[in-house]
């Protein structure tokens, strides 16, 4: 193989949680309109592109992440975002071997599929010099998943349609999070489809349009985590609890631990504990694990969206 063939670029991409998960009314499509806030975490994804003939992924990961659920075949989003891109570019037969080191944990409501898709799309426009501009990669994420957009962005960001238009918010904080990780993941779909029947079962089947609470701007803006602790808030929680009860008492373990608010991230199962500073979350990170939760990470955000961490040559 000669050296131009044997050129790889390294990508690292954040895990996303939600500061704020408004969810509308099921639309034709069977998406739902989203209103939700955006935060990037420390945690991540290593996405690392070769030259090859054909597509292919391999999966390694951290000891805590369970790998078993990650398709390691061209069902995987990180092939798909390379064959788009491919395509978008009109670069016929080009293929690469994609390594992606896991440290999000999989369908834990952290995306990090939708981060190897975004860190795939910027490694192999590195890899092969394609310089596609920013509107366009957005645009690609968009149509690979909702949650792409916001790992090619990170920080804190607004998201609207599906969650996939996305726009910067300030934030002036240095949040700490605890990410308390499950043994098992939980399905997107089938979160969003019991958030259908609940509003058709214990509702009159109208939901309303969210919208973000201003309050919530007005903290992040102002780095108030009191008033972030206050104005967080995720529709999916009741629709997650019915598919998995046994999460009410990780809500309750955190409320004892002193998290100054527990938050089901996304479609769940990880449920996050804002803190108050790295100390506080010393504490409270000792609390649940003494509580039995044995996979609790402490991050701060936010963090920056995908970043090229290695090109050697
Ligand atoms: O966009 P993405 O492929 O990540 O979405 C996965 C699934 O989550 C969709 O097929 C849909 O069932 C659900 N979803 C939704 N409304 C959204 C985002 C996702 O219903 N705004």
């Amino acid at each position: 193989m000669s050296q131009q063939e044997a050129r790889s670029v390294t990508v690292r991409a954040p895990a996303k949680i939600n500061l704020f998960l408004g969810v509308g009314p099921v639309r034709p499509d069977g998406y739902h309109p989203l209103a939700t806030v955006y935060q990037a975490i420390a945690l991540y994804d290593d996405v690392t592109v070769t030259d090859d003939e054909r597509w292919s992924v391999q999966l390694t990961g951290e000891s805590r992440i369970d790998l078993a659920e990650v398709p390691a075949d061209d069902t995987n989003i990180a092939i798909r975002a390379g064959q788009l891109l491919v395509e978008h570019h009109g670069l016929g037969e080009r293929a690469a071997r994609i390594e992606i080191h896991k440290g999000i944990p999989v369908a834990g409501g952290l995306a990090g599929g939708s981060a190897d898709a975004a860190a795939t799309l910027v490694a192999l426009d590195r890899l092969w010099d394609l310089q596609t501009p920013d509107d366009e990669l957005l645009e690609l994420a968009g149509r690979l998943g909702s949650d792409v957009p916001f790992a090619l962005l990170g920080g804190t960001a607004a998201g609207t349609g599906r969650g996939e238009l996305v726009e910067p918010v300030a934030d002036t904080g240095s949040w700490w999070w605890l990410v308390v990780e499950n043994d098992e993941g939980l399905s997107t779909p089938a979160v969003y489809a019991a958030f259908d029947r609940l509003a058709h079962e214990i509702g009159d089947g109208t939901v309303a349009d969210p919208i973000i609470p201003p309050a919530l701007l007005a903290a992040l803006a102002e780095g108030d985590v009191a008033g972030l602790a206050a104005s967080v808030g995720n529709h999916l929680t009741d629709p997650a609890l019915l598919l998995r009860p046994d999460l009410a008492h990780t809500f309750e373990d955190a409320e004892a631990a002193g998290a100054l608010v527990a938050l089901l991230s996304g479609s769940g199962p990880t449920v996050l504990l804002l803190c108050e500073s790295m100390a506080h979350a010393h504490i409270v990170h000792r609390e649940m694990v003494d509580k039995g939760h044995t996979r609790v990470s402490a991050v701060p955000a936010p963090v920056s969206g995908v970043h090229v961490v290695t090109s050697p040559w």
